[in-house]
């Protein structure tokens, strides 16, 4: 049995869901959080459906055995892969008062409104645009938007190398956005469908005109979870609110608490801690 008060989970691959912790942190100052980052076994875009599944799967029950009542993946490319299957298969098994939520789907529910032409690109990982997660979940939303997907394999090393500012960066960036703009000169809306872009978004400008937006998701997943805990009081009553935040990972604590002072632009502490035994 799983405890049944407890802080709220973030889950990413590795330091990208910081990005996404960062806003809800802000947005709900009061709550307890737990990090988690599966350093050691990232990077997943690259990974196949069954690795993802099982990876987030391990770390979503470390979560859940630490306390969390709630798990955010804040990793896109576990969202795509994993995020309905643990949803259906092992939530209801392990313990149905739980819950676990994405990315994708509050990152979608803004496009119509914030784009004109209806042209959307998504920028993620192969595994994210492979597993067309985006393109489903936009047709059966919104059938009238045209959305083109692009894979870029190379920014998460350079983020996860601290490369981001370097020029090198500049070569891998360009590369995609005038490959996807090619495919599509409507869009006016490129997501950054991957938790490890927003670091990357002023290089990024610097390649598409001023008419293109770049949508970062953090105050939308953000805006999203108020509004589910609003629509859930009994969820929002089992949630600890003192105030702590918890960072773990799975490779070095050391390395980690050095990196995401770069996300963060604040020191942490950070535990070390084993998932793959569940
Ligand atoms: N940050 C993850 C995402 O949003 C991907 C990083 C990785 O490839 O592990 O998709």
């Amino acid at each position: 049995m799983f405890p049944e008060q407890g802080p709220i989970g973030i889950f990413d691959s590795g330091y990208g869901g910081l990005t996404i912790f960062e806003k809800i942190a802000e947005a709900l100052p009061a709550y307890d959080y737990i990090y988690l980052g599966d350093n050691a076994r990232t990077p997943y875009g690259p990974r196949s459906f069954e690795v993802v599944y099982q990876f987030t799967r391990q770390a979503v029950h470390k979560l859940f055995e630490e306390g969390c009542q709630l798990v955010i993946l804040a990793c896109n490319t576990a969202s795509a892969k994993a995020l309905r299957t643990i949803q259906q298969q092992d939530l209801p098994h392990w313990d149905a008062s739980k819950r676990v939520l994405g990315v994708i789907r509050p990152t979608i529910e803004y496009l119509d409104t914030i784009s004109k032409t209806k042209h959307v690109g998504i920028l993620g990982t192969i595994g994210t645009i492979a597993s067309q997660s985006y393109e489903l979940e936009i047709e059966k939303m919104y059938p009238h938007i045209q959305v083109s997907g692009e894979a870029c394999p190379m920014w998460v090393p350079l983020v996860e190398n601290k490369e981001y500012n370097s020029p090198g960066a500049d070569y891998f960036i360009q590369q995609h956005i005038n490959h996807i703009l090619n495919i599509d000169p409507e869009i006016d809306t490129l997501v950054l469908g991957c938790t490890h872009y927003p670091l990357l978004k002023d290089k990024i400008a610097n390649y598409i005109s001023d008419k293109i937006q770049l949508f970062e998701q953090g105050d939308y997943v953000a805006d999203r979870l108020i509004d589910y805990l609003h629509r859930h009081p009994e969820m929002d009553a089992r949630l600890t609110k003192s105030g702590s935040r918890r960072f773990q990972t799975t490779e070095s604590a050391t390395k980690f608490a050095e990196t995401a002072s770069v996300f963060l632009n604040k020191e942490i502490e950070v535990e070390q801690v084993v998932i793959d035994n569940e």
